[in-house]
């Protein structure tokens, strides 16, 4: 960078007018924004036009790695348990509603033979965030030394925490994004996703890129494309990437919000739990194992026979957590019946993701605290049966004045009609370098 400076309302114009960012200026401003120089507002107009304008692939790949290169980097290739070395491999989402496969996934891995680092993030716009779940469990901390995710890749097989030190300008980033309205930016998704991805040092990476109303980005081509962005950026950092691209039309599961869906990920690991959670979880588990080579387990077997139980179990006892405390509910609920009989027809993912936010599942300022009870249970899944008087969907807050806001979202997002709904498949197609 020896001899150019740069100011922030210059790179904030030239993206603004639809210029590319040069290699020294993406660096300078994820640099000078990690340590305080650039400021949020500035920050926020330059998320903002990056949103409006986009980035091309070398100001994607370049601005991953400024993110990658602004914290630690862990590497566990060193690695030898019981004398074998250590097998890792990591999946992430791109932000779904009601998705907790991560939970019994890293237990079934885990129970299969390959370690799991995950580095996690928070609740994102309207779609959930792993930490905010597993936080739900009294007293689960997310916030792992180095040498503790060491130990516990050995101990346990799986770690899941905060990925803070690594890429520190995402964990920036990404909060500025959830509350300024740009997040939904495949470009800021890609590099988000890629640089914290590349800092955990897994051996390779399974993509969950969820498409539908409910994702982050909605139609199938744009979801490819960040699919096919991720897999590249892995590629070039010799990290094996592959994708699921998944249905996110309609909420995984019957639950939404922090703890409802600790409990009903219990119920997976417990061997039964809602259908297409067990299957996306153990279609993941089979790609990861796939990815890295460790073949002889099931996963859908450590699903029935409490392996994967064991394992999770042990995961949040090694970080401190207690699952013998009653996971807490909102202490208010409302409950919507059914006004006449029939079939349940398609629930619109996006409708339920804003549902819970204003439960208070989610934030609207930084750093805000979300309640962990809050959230949904969805009593009828599309396709099932439907009684005039039955219950359809309860909602969970501490905070009730929350539920008119709530309810309206709701609103429109769900019918019940006389046919069932055509049905999509949970899994629409798997990319590959
Ligand atoms: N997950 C991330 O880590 N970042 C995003 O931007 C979206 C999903």
């Amino acid at each position: 960078m020896t001899g150019v400076t740069f100011d922030a309302p210059t790179v904030i114009r030239t993206k603004r007018d639809d210029g590319r960012l040069s290699d020294a200026a993406i660096d300078w401003v994820i640099e000078a924004y990690t340590d305080g120089r650039v400021t949020d507002e500035q920050m926020s107009a330059l998320l903002m036009a990056i949103f409006l304008r986009g980035m091309d692939h070398r100001e994607t790949a370049r601005w991953t790695e400024a993110m990658l290169v602004s914290g630690a980097r862990m590497d566990f290739t060193d690695m030898r348990c019981d004398g074998r070395p250590l097998v890792t491999v990591d999946k992430h989402s791109t932000g779904g509603v009601g998705d907790k496969v991560t939970l019994p996934l890293v237990a079934a891995v885990a129970a299969c033979g390959a370690a799991v680092p995950q580095a996690s993030g928070r609740g994102l716009g309207h779609t959930g965030g792993t930490l905010d779940k597993l936080e739900s469990i009294v007293g689960f901390s997310a916030d792992l030394p180095t040498a503790r995710v060491r130990q516990q890749l050995c101990d346990v097989g799986a770690a899941i925490f905060a990925a803070g030190r690594l890429a520190p300008a995402d964990a920036k980033l990404y909060a500025l994004r959830d509350v300024t309205g740009t997040v939904e930016s495949l470009p800021l998704i890609a590099s988000s996703v890629m640089s914290k991805k590349l800092a955990e040092g897994a051996g390779a990476l399974v993509l969950d890129v969820k498409v539908g109303s409910g994702a982050l980005l909605k139609s199938e081509s744009q979801c490819r494309e960040l699919a096919e962005t991720m897999i590249a950026l892995g590629a070039r950092h010799d990290v094996p990437t592959a994708a699921l691209l998944t249905d996110m039309n309609c909420p995984l599961g019957r639950t939404a919000g922090n703890a409802l869906e600790v409990a009903e990920a219990l119920e997976v690991l417990a061997g039964g739990g809602p259908a297409d959670v067990v299957q996306l979880t153990v279609q993941l588990a089979a790609e990861m194992l796939n990815l890295v080579g460790v073949h002889g387990g099931d996963p859908a077997q450590t699903l029935r026979n409490g392996t994967a139980m064991d394992r999770f179990r042990a995961l949040v006892a090694a970080q401190g957590g207690d699952l013998s405390v009653p996971l807490p509910v909102g202490a208010c609920s409302e409950t919507l019946t059914a006004s006449r009989g029939g079939t349940m027809g398609d629930i619109d993912a996006m409708a339920v993701g804003l549902t819970v936010w204003r439960l208070g599942a989610g934030r609207s300022r930084p750093g805000e605290r979300v309640q962990p009870g809050a959230g949904i249970r969805m009593h009828r899944r599309p396709g099932e049966p439907v009684a005039a008087g039955e219950p359809l969907f309860t909602l969970y807050t501490d905070t009730p004045e929350r539920f008119g806001a709530a309810m309206a979202e709701l609103d429109g997002g769900w019918s019940v009609g006389a046919a069932p709904p055509v049905p999509r498949p949970l899994i629409i197609d798997r990319i590959t370098p």
